[in-house]
């Protein structure tokens, strides 16, 4: 940890969990080990970012595209997530944690749905660092829906074209309010957004890493962090400015 420093802390941490089901084929496991494996690491994520300070963590927990697993897969992931959200509230509230949900849900079990919605609520006034979970997920279909939202809103109200800047359509997504993410982690060794916050990682650094989910360690952690301190973010501008 003292390799951090804590000035430069990325504010915004977004995290492509990738590797659950080739993590569980290289132990001779079936994939929902994986996942459950992953669960795990998901708890030591949550709290080591707190514990340093980060205040947006981002989790791809759940892609549209995931709907097309097998079914008994899942449903699997779908307990995972109830299990977590089950034994997690108390220390989310403990430590101060405030969980929010990017994405849609409606066509999750109403078990899930009913979880998230309670833990929402109970953290909403939770102020040290805001866990996020993108569950159905898709970057493109949030672009979709913040445009379908606006026009729909021109129906009732006269909208100057104008209006309509970076800044307005950024509130008119899932995560309105929300800074975007400094640094993006992906696991499991692949190179790819995989429909991940299009929109807001426009500027984003990206750190990929051949370990896969379920043996993403604290150090892991760590060592993504330090490497993004090592840079130098332009914005499109040059280094002098
Ligand atoms: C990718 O591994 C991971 C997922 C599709 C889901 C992420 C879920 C978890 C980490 C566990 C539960 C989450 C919470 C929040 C409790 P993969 O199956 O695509 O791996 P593979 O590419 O090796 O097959």
């Amino acid at each position: 940890m003292d390799r951090i420093v804590k000035e430069k802390l990325p504010r915004h941490i977004a995290i492509i969990m990738d590797g659950n089901g080739r993590w569980a084929k290289k132990h001779m496991l079936k994939r929902v080990m994986g996942h459950e494996r992953g669960a795990d690491a998901v708890r030591m994520t949550v709290r080591t970012c707190r514990e340093l300070g980060i205040r947006y963590l981002t989790l791809y927990a759940f892609s549209v595209e995931n709907w097309q697993r097998p079914k008994n897969e899942v449903q699997a992931l779908m307990s995972l997530l109830e299990t977590y959200l089950k034994t997690e509230l108390r220390e989310m509230k403990e430590t101060g944690i405030q969980l929010t949900v990017i994405g849609e849900i409606d066509e999750f079990p109403e078990s899930v749905r009913d979880l998230l919605v309670s833990a929402i609520e109970e953290t909403s006034e939770n102020r040290e660092m805001v866990l996020t979970l993108a569950l159905g997920y898709g970057g493109r279909d949030e672009i979709v829906h913040a445009v379908r939202n606006i026009v729909r809103d021109s129906r009732s109200a006269d909208v100057d074209p104008e209006s309509i800047t970076r800044e307005f359509f950024s509130q008119r997504l899932y995560t309105a309010g929300m800074p975007d993410p400094d640094l993006l982690i992906r696991t499991s060794g692949e190179n790819r957004l995989s429909n991940f916050l299009l929109w807001q990682m426009a500027y984003t650094e990206l750190y990929f890493t051949d370990v896969l989910w379920p043996d993403f360690s604290k150090d892991d952690l760590i060592e993504a962090i330090v490497d993004y301190q090592a840079r130098e973010r332009r914005f499109g501008l040059t280094s002098e400015q």
